[in-house]
């Protein structure tokens, strides 16, 4: 365990942003953790994982600490489920396929989602309709040197939301994460791009590595590649707004998307709306929106941290002069800006 010197976070951010940390280094277990977060201490600490939620506007002047826990752990099995640990550090699309393999449903639609299992409970991640919320037991979290165990009701899931986010912002480190798998999957299509490449695929019966060749595929098909061009993945959320202000948005814009949430209100599709505002494509220097899918804002070589937020700025301007709509809920991402790294809102 070594901590680096004026560290180039290049190769660690999927943006491909450059910016430097002033001190960096790697954790294989808590132990090393707890010694790490000695050293120099009143330095800001930042946890990276698999760098692929996270947009860097300056060098960090701290210490910047990935998390390499590794091991995937089958704990018991109890009825229908398995529930089954695994370390921070392992990558989430290698535990999702060491599920498939072993016949345990539940993470199959979450395929090929980059990053690691550490940052699965920070947003709730979640894609073609099942988030962590749905398979999440519990975590084992680190804390000024204790450690503390989260149940699903502590973690406050909500849609590319948690606890971890808010009210304890940049203050455990997540160690490792258990999941309660499907011993006996029950498959979920809800989402119908699913449903449209199965029947493309001529499956006739549904297995986990059907459902997640499916959504590979999907994913391919419309989000970029962070080996080949910089990015995040969405950097805007798709907003919620009351059916009346859905209504009123729809009097600028007739063909807006939206999807009723079970309490009446709308999810907005704000790809939609990025779109219809011609952003689609769009590129200014290296910093630019995606041409299959709008919400996704790329780095096409050496744009700046500062580049890719003007632009995320000048998206939300127009989408709000055009269809009246001021939108609150943007990105998603977080931001690493002097002595702070925040999720911006
Ligand atoms: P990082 O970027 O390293 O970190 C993100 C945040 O979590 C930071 O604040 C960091 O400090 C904190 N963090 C990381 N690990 C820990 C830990 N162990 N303990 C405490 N804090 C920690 N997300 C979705 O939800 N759905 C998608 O469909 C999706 N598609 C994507 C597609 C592409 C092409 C890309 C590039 C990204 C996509 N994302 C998606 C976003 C991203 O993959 C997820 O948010 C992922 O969980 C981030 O993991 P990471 O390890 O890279 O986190
Ligand atoms: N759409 C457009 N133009 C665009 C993008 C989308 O018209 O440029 C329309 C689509 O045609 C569709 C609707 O918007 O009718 C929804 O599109 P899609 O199914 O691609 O989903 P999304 O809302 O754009 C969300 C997540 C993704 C996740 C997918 C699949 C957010 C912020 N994004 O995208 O998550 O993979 O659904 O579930 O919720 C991420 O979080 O990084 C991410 C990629």
């Amino acid at each position: 365990m070594q901590v680096q010197e004026n560290i180039s976070l290049r190769p660690y951010n999927t943006f491909g942003i450059e910016a430097k940390a002033r001190f960096f280094a790697a954790f294989n277990n808590l132990e090393e953790l707890a010694e790490l977060t000695t050293f120099n201490s009143g330095l800001p600490i930042l946890i990276l994982g698999g760098g692929s939620n996270i947009l860097l506007t300056k060098d960090y002047d701290g210490l910047v600490l990935k998390n390499e826990i590794k091991g995937i752990t089958e704990l018991h099995e109890d009825g229908d489920y398995v529930y089954v640990k695994a370390g921070a550090g392992e990558n989430w699309h290698q535990f999702v396929l060491h599920c498939i393999e072993r016949g345990w449903g539940g993470v199959e639609n979450l395929s090929l989602i980059p990053g690691n299992v550490g940052a699965s409970p920070m947003q709730n991640i979640g894609a073609y309709g099942v988030e962590i919320d749905d398979v999440f037991w519990d975590l084992e979290a680190f804390h000024l040197r204790e450690k503390s165990t989260f149940t699903k009701g502590d973690c406050e899931f909500g849609y590319r939301e948690s606890v971890f986010k808010r009210k304890h912002k940049g203050q455990f480190v997540i160690l490792n994460v258990t999941y309660q798998l499907r011993r006996k999957p029950r498959f979920n299509t809800s989402y119908g791009a699913i449903r449209q490449e199965l029947e493309k695929m001529g499956v006739k019966n549904l297995s986990l590595r059907a459902v997640s060749d499916a959504v590979i595929s999907i994913r391919k098909s419309k989000l970029p590649d962070p080996a080949v061009i910089g990015n995040a993945g969405s950097f805007f959320k798709n907003p919620t707004v009351p059916n009346g202000q859905f209504q009123s948005i729809k009097n600028g814009f007739p063909g807006v998307i939206g999807y009723e949430n079970i309490d009446g209100s709308i999810k907005l599709a704000a790809g939609w709306l990025i779109e219809q505002c011609g952003w689609k494509g769009y590129r200014k220097g290296d910093a630019g929106c995606h041409s299959q899918q709008s919400l996704v804002l790329v780095n096409f070589g050496n744009a700046e941290g500062n580049e890719i937020f003007s632009l995320s700025e000048e998206i939300i301007d127009s989408v709000r002069k055009s269809s009246g709509y001021s939108w609150k809920e943007k990105l998603i991402f977080i931001e690493i800006a002097g002595q702070r790294f925040n999720y911006k809102y």
